[in-house]
């Protein structure tokens, strides 16, 4: 009988998903099995009709190692421990996929995501007795166990891309460029961009800043002959005085926003300088993945199948040094993947004399 594997992506999308589902889907495939796409992350294990879609080699389009997105979509809501419910309340629906997994005749399931869904994949694989393997994606890179996860690389070059464009228009104008990037509590993007960018001023959430320290930074970067110089800034930076700044959609919400315009301003005000902010937001997770992730994605997949191939579950597929290997889900996401201020990229910031911030 030809076994089943379900696979779905789940919380924010990033480029390299797709990359991913075409090499499980071929790896699967060459070992004899079936695979089902679950439709928008376990919401459609809770439609009726299941929402699925059946991952053909023949059928999967031939740009898809190319395309950013995914083609099965996704969520970053709908908990199934505490599903959001129209009348305000919430409801444990956990056992709801339980039983879609099993009427769907599924022996396996791969989830791609985040530390967040894999915590609640790996809870629901545990009550339900479901075969899960993991593999980590984000353009935060922020999850524990691994040095990199998909969709990261590709938000990098296009910060990295934003500030090879700011940079002209700063230097024409005599201005400071301020660009809050992404990256949730964590400074990886900020810091990996800010070096591949060249910008003068690094802040991260990990590291306290100074307005009198970027003060000093501009008026030195000035005193050197330079007319402008560029910020980045990861979005969870708080003010000067560790007050988040946060904005609120509509629906009451918090997000991430407005450290880059918050900045500007006070750059402005210290030193005089013309400034402006860019935010960068969601291009970071849209468009083409770049030759790394694809690298990543199409190794996870294949290493992510042949672990559940050889039937070794609750397992998360992970880089390090140079190496695809697995460890326990657990270990992968039992802390956080900040950046560590001893870092060596830190330190090649430090080195150059960049501002990072003061207290190390
Ligand atoms: O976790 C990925 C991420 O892009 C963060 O960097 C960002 O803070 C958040 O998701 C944005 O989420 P949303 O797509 O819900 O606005």
């Amino acid at each position: 009988m030809v076994k089943k594997l379900g696979i779905l992506t789940s919380g924010g999308d990033c480029a390299g998903l797709n990359a991913v589902l075409r090499a499980a889907t071929h790896r699967a495939h060459n070992l004899g099995w079936q695979v089902i796409g679950i439709r928008n992350g376990t919401m459609g294990f809770l439609k009726k009709p299941y929402e699925t879609v059946d991952l053909k080699p023949s059928t999967l389009e031939a740009g898809l190692l190319r395309l950013g997105g995914t083609i099965l979509g996704t969520t970053n809501h709908g908990n199934p421990f505490a599903f959001p419910m129209p009348d305000g309340t919430q409801k444990d629906r956990s056992h709801e996929i339980i039983e879609a997994f099993r009427a769907l005749g599924l022996d396996a399931l791969i989830g791609v995501g985040g530390d967040g869904s894999h915590a609640i994949l790996r809870q629901l694989a545990q009550q339900g007795n479901i075969p899960y393997v993991a593999i980590p994606k984000t353009i935060d890179n922020d999850v524990g166990a691994t040095e990199f996860s998909i969709g990261f690389s590709t938000a990098v070059d296009v910060a990295t891309e934003a500030l090879d464009r700011l940079q002209p228009t700063a230097a024409s104008h005599d201005r400071v460029m301020v660009l809050e990037v992404m990256g949730r509590d964590a400074g990886h993007i900020a810091l990996a961009a800010g070096i591949a960018g060249g910008a003068d001023i690094i802040l991260i959430p990990e590291i306290s800043y100074s307005l009198s320290g970027i003060k000093r930074k501009i008026q030195k970067v000035a005193e050197n002959g330079r007319n402008f110089s560029l910020v980045v800034v990861a979005e969870a930076v708080k003010s000067e005085s560790g007050k988040p700044i946060t904005i609120y959609d509509p629906t009451g919400r918090i997000r991430y926003g407005g450290i880059g315009h918050y900045l500007a301003d006070r750059i402005t005000e210290e030193t005089g300088a013309e400034s402006r902010f860019m935010v960068l937001g969601h291009v970071q997770r849209g468009g083409q993945p770049g030759a790394f992730d694809r690298l990543l994605a199409t190794a996870y997949g294949v290493k992510a199948v042949d672990l559940v191939d050889s039937g070794k579950f609750d397992r998360m597929v992970i880089w390090r040094n140079r190496n695809v290997i697995d460890v326990s889900i657990e270990e992968a996401i039992s802390h956080y993947h900040s950046v560590d201020p001893k870092d060596a990229l830190v330190k090649t910031a430090q080195g150059l004399g960049v501002y990072i911030g003061d207290h190390f």
